[in-house]
């Protein structure tokens, strides 16, 4: 029956989707869900996908509206508070030219180089947490290294204080919550609140360094200028909503799938452990064998062709990109973490295109220095417990790691 084929319901599913992203890809690679979407799972069709020009991803302008769909009026309102200039697309979901104007004006504090200046930093605050659990002899990987260390450093590059951590956190979990496929009014509902409160807060801070600009990202963004373009308020809180959000709540889900998957490995964790060599490419692979972001969506502005499927224009599409990065035609023995792997770097975790991750560098600075410096230091480490799981299908993360440091 095709209409089991993805149930994102199912809970056996969401505990571990690779086995059933496998049968997806093997017997219905381009498969219209009863759900009301195409999900495809082979890697050629994600990339393209990803990079086609005949794809959108502002799902409100481009997507068919159902008659009587009960979003409908969400989604007035929100047309009519960006027309009130109170709120704007995140950029997320802006497609070009507004998607490349928004981005040239804040690319330029997320180059490779700007980043690797981050290291000193990233490292400092990795070495005090492991100090502190090494004393103890044992560390609950999740609240004590892989969020505190993201949101640290995305709160000293926007110069915001960590006071409100706890808030901005929950915020950020409800907000992210809402991208789930099985999303329902009460989430949708929750993720306005959240919104709403985040904006009050931000719009409190952006206010605050108006009058105090510094060095920091948040007021190169306020003075951020390109021939006489510069971001409005609401594209300011807009984005750095995003920036807090994706700041944190993916990178503290790299940090902790990888490092259980180097458990569940323990001859590649040794090689990571000895070889700094492969440092760069290990963070690839793990970002391939279980990345953070498992789909994302896309409009076809046109009708477009998979094989002899036609999928017609203002439908959406999920492309599956954990099912992409787990397919055998471009990664050999796939469901195998290999830290060596030659094509690790074609992974799709980060999407591709222009919407590919502004992020990407600092994610992996950070994943880098936190999964190297632990496994160096405790080349003996050990899972003391059962890890736990977020029961989400997106933002797929462990939320709770218990270690031995030996
Ligand atoms: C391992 C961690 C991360 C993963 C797996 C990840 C993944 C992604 C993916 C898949 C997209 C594209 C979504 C789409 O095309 O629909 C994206 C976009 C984005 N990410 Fe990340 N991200 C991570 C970390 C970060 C960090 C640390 C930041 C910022 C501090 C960030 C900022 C952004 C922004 C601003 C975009 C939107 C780019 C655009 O639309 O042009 N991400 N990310």
């Amino acid at each position: 029956m095709t209409e089991l084929l993805f149930n994102p319901f199912d809970a056996s599913f969401r505990a571990n989707p690779y086995p059933f992203y496998q049968r997806l890809r093997e017997q219905e690679p381009v498969h219209v869900s009863p759900l009301g979407f195409t999900i495809l799972t082979r890697y050629d069709d994600v990339a393209r996908t990803l990079r086609g020009q005949e794809f959108a991803r502002d799902i409100d302008a481009h997507a068919t509206q159902r008659e009587n769909d009960p979003r409908r009026e969400r989604r007035e309102r929100f047309r009519q508070r960006i027309e009130d200039g109170t709120a704007a697309k995140s950029i997320l979901n802006l497609d070009p030219p507004d998607h490349t104007r928004l981005r040239r004006l804040v690319s330029l504090a997320f180059t490779p180089s700007a980043i690797e200046r981050l290291r000193p930093r990233v490292q400092q605050l990795v070495d005090d947490v492991l100090d502190t659990a090494a004393e103890r002899g044992s560390m609950e990987l999740v609240e004590e290294l892989a969020f505190p260390v993201p949101f640290q450093v995305i709160s000293d590059l926007l110069a915001l204080s960590t006071e409100r951590s706890d808030e901005v956190r929950e915020w950020s979990q409800v907000l992210t919550a809402s991208l789930e496929p099985t999303v329902d009014d009460a989430a949708l509902a929750a993720a306005d609140e959240a919104s709403v409160q985040m904006s009050g807060y931000l719009s409190d801070v952006i206010a605050h360094r108006r009058r105090n600009l510094g060095d920091d990202l948040l007021s190169a963004l306020i003075m951020a200028e390109e021939e006489g373009d510069r971001l409005t308020e609401a594209e300011l809180r807009s984005f750095v909503t995003l920036l807090y959000v994706a700041g944190h709540e993916t990178t503290v889900n790299l940090i902790g799938n990888g490092t259980l998957a180097l458990l569940r490995h323990p001859d590649q964790l040794r090689r990571l452990a000895a070889d700094p060599s492969l440092d760069v490419n290990a963070i690839d692979e793990l970002l391939r064998y279980d990345g953070p972001v498992q789909q994302t969506v896309r409009v076809p502005t046109v009708d477009v062709q998979y094989g002899d499927i036609t999928v017609p224009k203002g439908s959406v599409v999920m492309t599956v990109l954990g099912a992409a990065n787990h397919d055998p035609d471009v990664f050999d023995q796939p469901d195998q973490l290999r830290l060596d792997r030659p094509s690790a770097g074609r992974h799709l975790a980060f999407a591709a295109g222009v919407h590919y991750c502004l992020g990407a560098s600092l994610a992996k600075l950070e994943a880098s220095v936190a999964i190297t410096t632990l496994v160096r230091r405790f080349p003996e480490l050990e899972l003391a417990g059962e890890p736990g799981w977020r029961d989400r299908l997106t933002i797929r993360g462990v939320d709770h790691l218990p270690l031995r440091l030996r």
